[in-house]
């Protein structure tokens, strides 16, 4: 990328979206920041007090209309859309026959809905200019099988899926589209998660992290900077030749 591109992430305000925004940022990109949460504020002061601009609202993906007027302010203030990273999600961990249906809904419309939305929207913006890369954000449940984790696991593989297909959509235009699937990655997402199976069998919350650290092929799990510096690659020119791909960041979890 070169110097004043403009970066949309979405889902900035926490975890590897804050982070992510982070490293766009020091790295000499602007940055447009969206989220259903208020802290994504806090963020925007972060990166413009690294040097850059920032765009921010506060906004739901599975909402159209906030999707698209999103998109139409970050076009009227900067012009251009050089890179979207469809990062905003919501975990679901339950048995199947215990999920209700809204909740079910909820996830596919965020998860999946929010990047079809970002992608529709944005997509018209970097075919004008005849070029753009997209970073969806899929994850090792969209790749192996995770007990309580169907649903957000399918939109994750539905995620993957569509990448593929964007892709070769979006070729013709000079646009790369891929995803990218995290292992376990220490955010407020993950956390809930062992305060979940920690509830559920009985441990304590350290004793169910230390067993899920253990499973790591490094025994620790990733920071979200980690997750955040791979999606930069992937956004960036340095990666000019990969489309189509899910690259994999998760310490060999789907190699084993
Ligand atoms: N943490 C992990 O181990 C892990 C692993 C694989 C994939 N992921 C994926 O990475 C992404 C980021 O997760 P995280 O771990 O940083 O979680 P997180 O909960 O820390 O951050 C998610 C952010 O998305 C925002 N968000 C949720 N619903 C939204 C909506 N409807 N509209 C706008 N913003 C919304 C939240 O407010 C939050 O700021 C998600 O797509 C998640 O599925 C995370």
């Amino acid at each position: 990328m070169e110097e004043r591109d403009l970066a949309i992430v979405t889902g900035a305000a926490s975890g590897i979206g804050r982070a992510t925004a982070e490293v766009f940022a020091r790295k000499g990109c602007d940055v447009a920041i969206m989220d259903i949460d208020n802290a994504v504020e806090e963020v925007a002061a972060a990166a413009r007090a690294a040097g850059v601009s920032c765009h921010h609202a506060r906004g739901d993906v599975a909402e159209e209309k906030d999707v698209e007027a999103f998109v139409s302010e970050v076009l009227e203030r900067f012009g251009r859309i050089d890179v979207l990273v469809n990062n905003a999600g919501v975990v679901l961990v339950r048995p199947v026959e215990e999920i209700a249906v809204e909740d079910f809904r909820r996830v596919v419309d965020v998860n999946l809905g929010g990047t079809f939305l970002f992608c529709k929207h944005v997509i018209p913006v970097m075919k004008r200019r005849g070029s753009g890369s997209i970073v969806n954000m899929g994850s090792v449940s969209g790749h192996v099988g995770q007990v309580d984790h169907s649903v957000y696991g399918a939109t994750k593989g539905a995620i993957i899926a569509f990448t593929r297909a964007l892709a070769w959509e979006v070729a013709p235009y000079g646009i790369r589209a891929n995803s990218l699937s995290p292992g376990s990655v220490d955010t407020p997402m993950l956390r809930g998660d062992i305060e979940i199976e920690s509830r559920k069998t009985g441990l304590p919350y350290e004793e169910v992290k230390k067993i899920r650290e253990a499973e790591q092929a490094f025994r620790r799990w990733a920071s979200p900077q980690e997750i955040a510096e791979a999606v930069y690659f992937l956004a960036s020119e340095k990666a000019s030749f990969i489309t189509g791909t899910d690259l994999l960041v998760d310490c060999g979890w789907v190699a084993k």
